[in-house]
Protein backbone atom coordinates (compact mmCIF):
# COMPACT_ATOMS: atom_id res chain seq x y z
CA UNK A 1 0.00 0.00 0.00
CA UNK A 2 1.42 3.54 -0.75
CA UNK A 3 1.04 6.32 1.74
CA UNK A 4 -2.07 7.90 0.57
CA UNK A 5 -4.13 3.98 0.74
CA UNK A 6 -2.55 4.23 4.13
CA UNK A 7 -4.03 7.23 5.16
CA UNK A 8 -6.88 6.67 3.38
CA UNK A 9 -7.42 3.17 5.75
CA UNK A 10 -6.94 5.27 8.37
CA UNK A 11 -9.78 7.89 7.97
CA UNK A 12 -11.78 4.09 7.05
CA UNK A 13 -10.81 3.16 10.53
CA UNK A 14 -11.52 6.26 12.49
CA UNK A 15 -14.99 6.53 10.86
CA UNK A 16 -15.98 2.94 11.97
CA UNK A 17 -15.10 3.61 15.44
CA UNK A 18 -17.35 6.22 16.03
CA UNK A 19 -20.18 4.63 13.76
CA UNK A 20 -19.61 1.44 16.55
CA UNK A 21 -19.98 3.85 19.60
CA UNK A 22 -16.30 2.99 20.19
CA UNK A 23 -15.29 6.55 20.65
CA UNK A 24 -16.64 10.01 21.96
CA UNK A 25 -15.95 13.38 21.31
CA UNK A 26 -12.17 13.61 20.65
CA UNK A 27 -11.85 9.96 22.11
CA UNK A 28 -9.16 7.02 20.58
CA UNK A 29 -5.98 7.52 18.36
CA UNK A 30 -4.72 5.36 15.60
CA UNK A 31 -1.01 5.13 14.18
CA UNK A 32 0.70 3.20 11.55
CA UNK A 33 4.10 2.58 11.10
CA UNK A 34 5.43 3.24 7.49
CA UNK A 35 9.20 2.39 8.31
CA UNK A 36 11.44 2.23 11.52
CA UNK A 37 11.68 6.42 11.78
CA UNK A 38 8.13 7.36 10.22
CA UNK A 39 4.83 6.60 11.63
CA UNK A 40 1.70 8.40 10.54
CA UNK A 41 -0.90 9.13 13.57
CA UNK A 42 -4.03 10.78 14.25
CA UNK A 43 -4.20 14.46 15.31
CA UNK A 44 -4.92 15.39 19.33
CA UNK A 45 -8.23 16.33 20.37
CA UNK A 46 -10.18 15.62 16.97
CA UNK A 47 -13.43 13.39 16.78
CA UNK A 48 -12.57 10.51 15.16
CA UNK A 49 -15.78 11.16 12.44
CA UNK A 50 -13.77 14.32 11.10
CA UNK A 51 -10.64 12.51 10.45
CA UNK A 52 -9.70 13.66 6.97
CA UNK A 53 -5.91 12.87 5.49
CA UNK A 54 -4.87 15.79 5.49
CA UNK A 55 -4.96 15.86 9.00
CA UNK A 56 -2.75 13.10 9.72
CA UNK A 57 0.79 13.92 11.23
CA UNK A 58 4.22 12.46 10.31
CA UNK A 59 6.47 11.77 13.10
CA UNK A 60 9.27 9.85 14.15
CA UNK A 61 10.05 7.37 16.53
CA UNK A 62 10.67 9.59 19.23
CA UNK A 63 7.33 11.54 18.75
CA UNK A 64 8.72 14.58 16.94
CA UNK A 65 6.60 16.41 13.59
CA UNK A 66 7.81 15.67 10.40
CA UNK A 67 5.06 16.81 8.41
CA UNK A 68 1.83 18.25 9.07
CA UNK A 69 -0.90 20.59 8.22
CA UNK A 70 -1.96 23.45 9.77
CA UNK A 71 -1.65 23.34 13.33
CA UNK A 72 -2.47 20.21 14.52
CA UNK A 73 -0.53 18.21 17.27
CA UNK A 74 0.07 14.05 17.58
CA UNK A 75 -2.06 12.21 19.70
CA UNK A 76 -1.36 13.14 23.22
CA UNK A 77 -1.81 8.78 24.24
CA UNK A 78 1.69 9.02 21.41
CA UNK A 79 3.78 7.80 24.20
CA UNK A 80 2.09 4.36 24.59
CA UNK A 81 1.66 3.80 20.67
CA UNK A 82 5.75 4.11 20.31
CA UNK A 83 6.24 2.08 23.03
CA UNK A 84 4.30 -0.67 21.35
CA UNK A 85 6.45 -0.16 18.07
CA UNK A 86 9.54 -0.49 20.26
CA UNK A 87 9.08 -3.17 22.00
CA UNK A 88 7.17 -5.50 19.22
CA UNK A 89 8.73 -4.97 15.95
CA UNK A 90 6.51 -7.10 14.44
CA UNK A 91 3.35 -4.30 15.10
CA UNK A 92 2.67 -2.10 12.11
CA UNK A 93 -0.57 -0.49 13.76
CA UNK A 94 -2.14 0.44 16.75
CA UNK A 95 -5.99 1.29 17.62
CA UNK A 96 -6.76 2.83 20.93
CA UNK A 97 -10.19 3.11 21.93
CA UNK A 98 -13.28 3.05 24.76
CA UNK A 99 -15.54 0.24 23.30
CA UNK A 100 -18.27 0.66 26.05
CA UNK A 101 -18.60 -3.49 27.00
CA UNK A 102 -14.96 -3.95 26.71
CA UNK A 103 -14.04 -0.30 28.68
CA UNK A 104 -16.99 -1.98 31.08
CA UNK A 105 -14.76 -5.21 31.83
CA UNK A 106 -11.55 -3.08 32.58
CA UNK A 107 -13.80 -0.51 34.66
CA UNK A 108 -15.09 -3.65 36.97
CA UNK A 109 -11.48 -5.01 37.03
CA UNK A 110 -12.52 -7.93 35.30
CA UNK A 111 -10.28 -9.45 32.73
CA UNK A 112 -11.46 -11.39 29.99
CA UNK A 113 -9.72 -14.71 30.50
CA UNK A 114 -12.69 -16.98 30.69
CA UNK A 115 -11.33 -19.07 27.71
CA UNK A 116 -15.42 -20.17 26.36
CA UNK A 117 -15.80 -18.96 23.21
CA UNK A 118 -13.41 -20.89 20.39
CA UNK A 119 -12.35 -17.84 17.63
CA UNK A 120 -11.02 -15.59 20.68
CA UNK A 121 -9.14 -18.34 21.80
CA UNK A 122 -7.83 -18.81 18.70
CA UNK A 123 -7.15 -15.56 18.51
CA UNK A 124 -6.31 -13.55 21.23
CA UNK A 125 -5.96 -15.94 24.34
CA UNK A 126 -6.85 -14.22 27.55
CA UNK A 127 -6.91 -10.05 27.77
CA UNK A 128 -5.33 -8.92 30.68
CA UNK A 129 -6.48 -5.08 32.71
CA UNK A 130 -3.04 -3.56 32.29
CA UNK A 131 -2.62 -0.90 35.84
CA UNK A 132 -4.04 2.65 36.16
CA UNK A 133 -1.54 5.08 33.60
CA UNK A 134 -2.58 8.76 33.96
CA UNK A 135 -3.26 9.80 30.17
CA UNK A 136 -1.01 10.76 28.10
CA UNK A 137 2.41 10.63 31.00
CA UNK A 138 4.56 7.92 30.59
CA UNK A 139 2.77 5.81 33.37
CA UNK A 140 0.47 4.32 30.15
CA UNK A 141 3.71 2.59 28.26
CA UNK A 142 5.31 1.03 31.35
CA UNK A 143 2.24 -0.01 32.37
CA UNK A 144 1.45 -1.98 29.15
CA UNK A 145 5.14 -2.68 28.53
CA UNK A 146 4.95 -6.21 30.47
CA UNK A 147 1.96 -7.45 28.49
CA UNK A 148 3.42 -6.55 25.31
CA UNK A 149 5.52 -9.75 24.71
CA UNK A 150 2.45 -11.95 24.98
CA UNK A 151 -0.48 -9.46 24.13
CA UNK A 152 -1.96 -8.27 20.89
CA UNK A 153 -5.27 -6.89 23.12
CA UNK A 154 -5.37 -5.24 26.22
CA UNK A 155 -7.99 -4.06 28.52
CA UNK A 156 -6.30 -0.49 30.55
CA UNK A 157 -8.01 -0.06 33.99
CA UNK A 158 -10.28 3.05 34.33
CA UNK A 159 -9.97 3.58 30.55
CA UNK A 160 -10.19 1.61 27.47
CA UNK A 161 -8.54 -1.09 25.27
CA UNK A 162 -5.62 -1.07 22.69
CA UNK A 163 -5.36 -3.33 20.04
CA UNK A 164 -1.72 -3.92 18.07
CA UNK A 165 -1.30 -5.85 14.65
CA UNK A 166 0.81 -6.46 11.77
CA UNK A 167 -1.11 -3.97 9.71
CA UNK A 168 -4.20 -1.83 10.08
CA UNK A 169 -7.15 -3.98 9.58
CA UNK A 170 -5.60 -6.64 12.00
CA UNK A 171 -5.25 -4.22 14.81
CA UNK A 172 -8.53 -2.99 13.73
CA UNK A 173 -10.40 -5.99 13.74
CA UNK A 174 -8.59 -7.86 17.00
CA UNK A 175 -10.63 -3.81 18.61
CA UNK A 176 -13.92 -5.21 17.15
CA UNK A 177 -13.08 -9.24 18.31
CA UNK A 178 -12.38 -7.80 21.63
CA UNK A 179 -15.72 -5.54 21.99
CA UNK A 180 -17.76 -9.25 20.79
CA UNK A 181 -16.15 -11.06 23.25
CA UNK A 182 -16.87 -9.10 26.07
CA UNK A 183 -20.58 -8.31 24.55
CA UNK A 184 -21.01 -12.46 24.41
CA UNK A 185 -19.03 -12.91 27.30
CA UNK A 186 -21.64 -10.03 29.74
CA UNK A 187 -24.87 -11.66 28.26
CA UNK A 188 -23.68 -14.93 28.79
CA UNK A 189 -22.69 -14.41 32.69
CA UNK A 190 -26.23 -13.14 32.88
CA UNK A 191 -27.70 -15.97 31.56
CA UNK A 192 -25.16 -17.68 33.52
CA UNK A 193 -26.50 -16.03 36.66
CA UNK A 194 -30.36 -16.60 35.83
CA UNK A 195 -30.09 -19.86 35.67
CA UNK A 196 -27.94 -20.28 38.61
CA UNK A 197 -25.15 -22.16 36.46
CA UNK A 198 -21.48 -22.35 35.70
CA UNK A 199 -19.78 -20.98 32.95
CA UNK A 200 -18.32 -24.19 30.55
CA UNK A 201 -14.94 -23.67 29.47
CA UNK A 202 -13.64 -24.99 26.49
CA UNK A 203 -11.48 -28.37 28.07
CA UNK A 204 -7.67 -27.16 28.29
CA UNK A 205 -6.68 -30.26 25.93
CA UNK A 206 -9.12 -29.44 22.95
CA UNK A 207 -7.69 -25.73 24.19
CA UNK A 208 -4.57 -26.80 23.02
CA UNK A 209 -5.35 -27.78 19.90
CA UNK A 210 -7.45 -24.73 19.05
CA UNK A 211 -3.71 -22.63 20.07
CA UNK A 212 -2.29 -24.92 17.65
CA UNK A 213 -5.02 -23.83 14.54
CA UNK A 214 -3.81 -20.63 14.84
CA UNK A 215 -0.82 -21.60 12.10
CA UNK A 216 -3.71 -22.92 9.64
CA UNK A 217 -5.74 -20.02 9.92
CA UNK A 218 -2.56 -17.49 9.26
CA UNK A 219 -2.97 -15.93 12.95
CA UNK A 220 -0.15 -13.17 13.19
CA UNK A 221 0.97 -11.54 16.32
CA UNK A 222 1.32 -12.77 19.87
CA UNK A 223 -0.65 -15.06 22.00
CA UNK A 224 -0.74 -15.97 25.96
CA UNK A 225 -1.26 -19.34 25.60
CA UNK A 226 -3.30 -20.86 28.48
CA UNK A 227 -3.03 -17.99 31.10
CA UNK A 228 -5.61 -16.19 33.79
CA UNK A 229 -5.71 -13.45 35.22
CA UNK A 230 -8.18 -13.58 38.29
P1 LIG B 1 -6.15 12.23 21.77
O1 LIG B 1 -7.26 13.08 21.22
O2 LIG B 1 -5.03 13.05 22.31
O3 LIG B 1 -5.70 11.19 20.75
O4 LIG B 1 -6.72 11.45 23.04
C1 LIG B 1 -7.90 10.72 22.98
C2 LIG B 1 -7.96 9.63 24.00
O5 LIG B 1 -8.71 8.71 23.84
C3 LIG B 1 -7.10 9.68 25.21
O6 LIG B 1 -7.17 8.47 25.88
Amino acid sequence: MNEEEIKDQICDVCHKMWQLGWVAANDGNVSVKLDEHTFLCTPTGISKSFITPEKLIKINEQGEILEVTGDYRPSSEIKMHLRVYQDRPDVQAVVHAHPPVATAFALAQMPLDSYSLIESAIVIGSIPITPYGTPSTNEVPDAIAPFLPEHDVLLLENHGALAVGADLVTAYYRMETLELVAKTTFHVRMLLNIGNKEEKEIPREKLERLFKMRKNYGVTGKHPGYKKYH
